[in-house]
This record gives structure tokens, sequence and C-alpha cells, in this order.
């Protein structure tokens, strides 16, 4: 077995590879000066069963070119199977027609990794669970939900007492799979989307006074969900907001509006690698995703149960 890296997220794929105790395989990305990708793979992949770790997280269109490249440089050197571990897939949101003439770009890029050669995927909350059924190929959707529940556990007391709040309705089942752990209670705020990036909250379902509310969301993008959700709680009565995020994307100025809002903390896996930034926010920290990947990835090199991982 060969676990190969993209540029995306070399510190997580370095923690995936210790977890494994397995070296990253030799391998160059490099860019002609027009920024054309270029890949080559030092090391004999002949018959190998490669994972190539690579999110397509920002930017995301030259990681996802990237890890259409390896995965093409891996097919050439005959390598037995391919398993592109994707832990923050992009492009996830844009999963249906929102409107006539739009895309759907979540399936476009599922044709565009199968078609390059990939005999599998690895992945951790989907956006939407149905995109496992884009891939014509076994996808493997981890939840972050068991590392995320842990974290809670040990720096929340009487956890089962907080209220895990759901930012939105699509994100329900999401969250209630957290509850679940936890034994405690769920509230759902409704969010409402006036344009791309701009939301709004328009009621919260449950009684969150003076309830210590934890939100839980798959992506942090903007921080404008997040962050309005935090305030419509407390204006509502909450106690304490903290918020448990799958995958921080913090596009522009996320960082900032989470350091000025009224949430107590963020608490993000490292799916993503942060803007450097964040190490200065008192109010951001991360849980590794590493062993949740790394044993994800030695189940299926032994042909092992993955979702045992979830019991
Ligand atoms: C949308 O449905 C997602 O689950 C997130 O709530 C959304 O992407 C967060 O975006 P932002 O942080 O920009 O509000």
């Amino acid at each position: 077995m060969k676990l190969l890296a993209g540029n995306a997220n070399r510190t997580l794929s370095q923690a995936v590879a210790s977890h494994l105790d397995l070296p990253l395989t030799r391998a160059q990305v490099k860019r002609f000066a027009d920024n054309e990708v270029w890949a080559t793979i030092d090391e004999n992949v002949r018959g190998e069963d490669v994972f190539i770790l690579q999110s397509t997280s920002y930017p995301a269109n030259d990681n996802l070119m990237e890890l259409l490249i390896c995965i093409d440089a891996l097919k050439r050197a005959s390598a037995k199977r391919i398993t592109a571990v994707m832990p923050y897939f992009g492009y996830a949101r844009q999963d249906r027609k929102t409107g006539g003439r739009t895309p759907i770009s979540a399936k476009l890029v599922a044709n565009l990794i199968t078609r390059a050669g990939a005999d599998r995927v690895l992945t951790m909350d989907l956006h939407s669970g149905q995109i496992q059924g884009f891939f014509d190929i076994p996808t493997d959707n981890l939840l972050s939900a068991p590392i995320l529940a842990q974290d809670i556990k040990e720096n929340y007391e009487r956890a089962a007492e907080l209220l895990i709040v759901s930012p939105d309705v699509g994100g329900v089942v999401r969250a209630l799979a957290l509850a679940s752990r936890l034994n405690a209670d769920l509230a759902i705020v409704d969010k409402r989307r006036s344009g791309p990036g701009k939301s709004e909250v328009a009621n919260i379902i449950g009684d969150v006074n003076g309830r210590r509310c934890v939100l839980f969301d798959d992506i942090i993008d903007g921080g404008g969900t997040l962050c309005n959700a935090a305030e419509a709680l407390i204006e509502g009565g909450a106690a304490e907001v903290s918020a448990f995020v799958t995958h921080g994307v913090l596009s522009g100025a996320a960082v900032e509006r989470v350091n000025s809002s009224v949430l107590k903390e963020l608490v993000m896996t490292d799916s993503i690698e942060g803007p450097q930034h964040i190490a200065a926010s008192g109010k951001i920290r991360y849980v590794s995703c590493a062993s949740l990947i790394g044993e994800a990835i030695r189940r299926i090199a032994n042909e092992e149960s993955v979702s045992k991982l979830f019991d």
C-alpha cells in the first residue's frame, strides 16, 4: 500500500502517514510558468494499492486539477487500485439545480474524478449524503461526529445537558447524529438565504432559554450562518453558544467575523489547512481527523468494515 499527498493539506497528510506508520510516497507536483500542473511519482507503484490524499479546498480548482493529474499519473504507472482520499470534497454544495440553466457541479466533479481513473473515494461529512450516488465507484463517507462528540465530552461539563443546534433545516440529520452520541436535546435554526453568501435567521425551533448551545454544521465559509445563528440564540435567551464544524473553509474575513461574534469558541476538524492568522485567534481551535482518516484507509486496504468505526 502507498500513501501519496497532494499540496492541499500537507500537515494532515503527514499526520495520517504517522498514524499508519507509513512514509509518504516520493512525488513532485509542480507548475509550469503558465500555471499548468505537472506531476511525477518518484517511486514504483506498479500493482500497488494507492491512496492519494487531496482535499479540493481553496484554491479549489487548482487542488482538483492536481488530484486529477496525480490519478492519471498513477493509472499510467499501473497502480492496482487508486483511492481518492478527499477529507473535504469541494463543490459539494452545488448538488442540485437551484434554478433554470444552472449546473450540478458536484456531479460533474464526481464524473471527472471517476473518469481520471479513481477506483474508490474516501471522504468525510459530505454536504449531503446523496452525493455518494454521484460516484459510480465505491464511496465511503466518514462521519466527524464521533471525534467531535469526544472533544465535547472532554471539554464541556455535563455534555448531556447541552442543546445541539442545527444552523439550518438541511443540517438536522447531521446535528441529530451528534446529539444522539451525547444524549443531548436538539433545536433547529430556520435559516433563509437572501442571496449567495447572505443568510438570515427567520425562526428558532425549540426552547433555547438558559441553555448552553452547540451549533453543528458541515461547513463554515464566510461565517454568516454560524455567527447569525449564535446571535439569534443569545437573543432568544441562550446562556452561551459554541460552534463545531467539520470543514473550516473560512474564506474572506471569516476569522475576523468569528473573533468578533458572540460565539464562545469555534472548533473544527483539520480537513482543510486553515489560514495562518487562525493561530492568533483565541476563539478557534482544531480537532484532528488524522486518526479517523488513517484508520479508514487501513481498513479499506485490509478489506475490513469501515462502518464499524461508527458503531
Ligand atoms: C450550507 O448549507 C452549509 O451547510 C453551511 O451552512 C454554509 O456553507 C456556511 O456558509 P457561511 O459560513 O458562508 O454562511
